[in-house]
């Protein structure tokens, strides 16, 4: 699985010969402790898929009565780095695949201009099912409103909490107050790093594409620069950390009790 040296990293299960991976961890797992074991990408997958299929079934709110597929997320179970929108619009719903709409493929294209696919990363919502009202006989997507977004919250932790990515990237303001702290603003805190989400230990917010398709001309063109750009220091940040990782494995800290 050459993709994964983006990273600079070793992600795959281990060769025959190897020892055995440990056994998978019952879910749900909390976010927040580093005393458990790390699951191999191949209980991670199992256990998405797991999880992708309890949610598949959730009436936790009333989007529920109005989706047509639940949009639980896909990508590289194992991703050191998750991109967190927030929430399914009309294409979503109707497909079940984050991002796949206009701001989708801008999303893709970012992440093309970082040398990055879908497969190097993990992509979801705060949000499973599409917000949406009825307007005319049509639905017509609407901002989530916050009781929705507590409901959803427990998929998000236990999705966090399986893939335990080094990094999360909230993709626009909402995911931001969600995961990094709720008075966020994403015109004067987009780009900065924030080390104190339960989610994971390195958390950024940048602009949303659908953001950036409503801008014309040059500030059209300077939004995507500064998304094409973070997302750049976001991959970075994943290779440092892992050098990081690397090193401390290599010369551990003497125990006390040596
Ligand atoms: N916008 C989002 O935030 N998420 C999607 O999945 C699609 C559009």
């Amino acid at each position: 699985m050459s993709q994964f040296s983006l990273f600079d990293d070793r992600l795959e299960p281990a060769e025959p010969g190897q020892p055995a991976a440990p056994p998978p961890a019952p879910a749900p797992l909390p976010v927040t402790s580093d005393e458990r074991i790390e699951l191999s990408p191949t209980e991670k997958r199992e256990l998405l898929e797991a999880l992708g299929q309890r949610a598949a079934g959730c009436e936790r709110c009333a989007l529920s009565r109005t989706r047509t597929h639940v949009v639980f997320g896909e990508g590289n179970p194992a991703a050191p780095l998750v991109l967190v929108g927030e929430g399914p619009g009309e294409n979503e719903d109707a497909t079940g695949r984050p991002f796949v709409g206009r701001a989708g493929k801008l999303l893709d294209e970012v992440l093309a201009r970082n040398g990055m696919t879908r497969s190097h990363v993990y992509i979801c919502n705060i949000l499973k099912c599409r917000a949406a009202e009825m307007q005319n006989g049509r639905y017509l997507n609407r901002p989530p409103a916050a009781e929705e977004i507590s409901s959803c919250q427990p998929w998000l932790e236990e999705q966090l909490g399986i893939i335990r990515p080094l990094v999360v990237l909230c993709v626009g303001g909402p995911s931001a107050n969600t995961i990094i702290h709720k008075n966020f603003r994403i015109s004067s805190e987009r780009g900065r790093w924030f080390t104190n989400s339960p989610y994971a230990g390195w958390t950024m917010a940048v602009f949303h594409p659908a953001y950036i398709l409503r801008l014309q001309g040059p500030a059209y063109q300077a939004a995507l620069d500064t998304l094409i750009e973070d997302i750049g220091r976001a991959r970075q940040k994943v290779v440092e950390l892992r050098r990081q990782l690397k090193e401390e494995q290599a010369s551990p800290p003497r125990s006390l009790f040596d």
